[in-house]
């Protein structure tokens, strides 16, 4: 049986003293013995303050982004193996901010996924249309290219060692959730375009939801048959929104 993966997103928000007290609540917050899994993404800054305060705890952590090169002139970038040597166990790439607003194009995502796994890291690949492309009609061919420049980066592969989460922009910090069978019709759909290249590793592929999870609407998300978690942004920046998620489900 796959563990739910609840995973929090901070973005650019918080301080050292949030993130202390935020990643120590969350940590003493859940039963690591319970089906679900935990996880923070706080600003780069304050990785070493969640490194301590979820030390001897099962929350685990990991950066908002990485660079796809490993070391150099690179000013202002984080490595892989920098977020290896803070304690990270995993990395977002391609969050639909980085795409839009910081040049993250699929290649270049694909080349960070693949920097990830080379390190160590469990990449989170995010992937996701925007409000004009699911209006296009357009949703499964941008969900399918997303893919496809990592298949061609990695092969299938990469994907045993990965997570991927399904976000469509439209429903990223609006209150706008996808409604779950419209969030599972897509999940199914990377599921089964995954599921011709390998059968195992896309079964037991963990494909998270994310926009707008809160404790009220987890549950019902959590619950379809391909929705293996979520990728929550708003709801993970205090404790008490974050387990709710976590008590929604476990
Ligand atoms: P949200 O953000 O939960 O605030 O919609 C999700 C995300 O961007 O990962």
């Amino acid at each position: 049986m796959r563990k739910i993966l609840v995973a929090g997103n901070w973005k650019m928000n918080g301080s050292n003293a949030m993130a202390k007290e935020l990643a120590s609540a969350v940590a003493n917050g859940f039963n690591s013995s319970s089906s679900v899994e935990m996880a923070v993404f706080p600003p780069f800054p304050y990785l070493n303050a969640v490194a301590e305060a979820s030390a001897g705890t099962a929350l685990q952590f990991g950066a908002q982004d990485v660079n796809e090169n490993q070391a150099g002139a690179h000013t202002g970038e984080t490595s892989a193996a920098m977020l290896v040597d803070l304690q990270c166990q995993m990395v977002l790439v391609g969050h639909s901010e980085r795409r839009a607003n910081y040049g993250d194009s699929d290649a270049r995502v694909a080349d960070k996924f693949a920097a990830a796994l080379s390190a160590g890291l469990l990449p989170v690949l995010c992937i996701g249309e925007s409000l004009e492309e699911r209006e296009g009609g357009e949703t499964e061919a941008v969900i399918s290219r997303q893919l496809d420049a990592v298949l061609a980066k990695t092969g299938i592969d990469g994907f045993a060692k990965a997570v991927l989460a399904y976000e469509p922009v439209w429903a990223i910090g609006t209150g706008k959730t996808a409604s779950p069978e419209q969030a599972q019709e897509i999940h199914a759909f990377i599921r089964d375009k995954l599921s011709a290249l390998d059968g195992i590793i896309a079964g037991q592929l963990r494909i998270l939801y994310g926009g707008s999870v809160k404790g009220s609407n987890a549950a019902e998300l959590f619950a379809q048959t391909d929705i293996d978690g979520g990728l929550i942004g708003g709801a993970s920046l205090t404790a008490e929104d974050f387990l709710a998620i976590y008590n929604a489900v476990a």
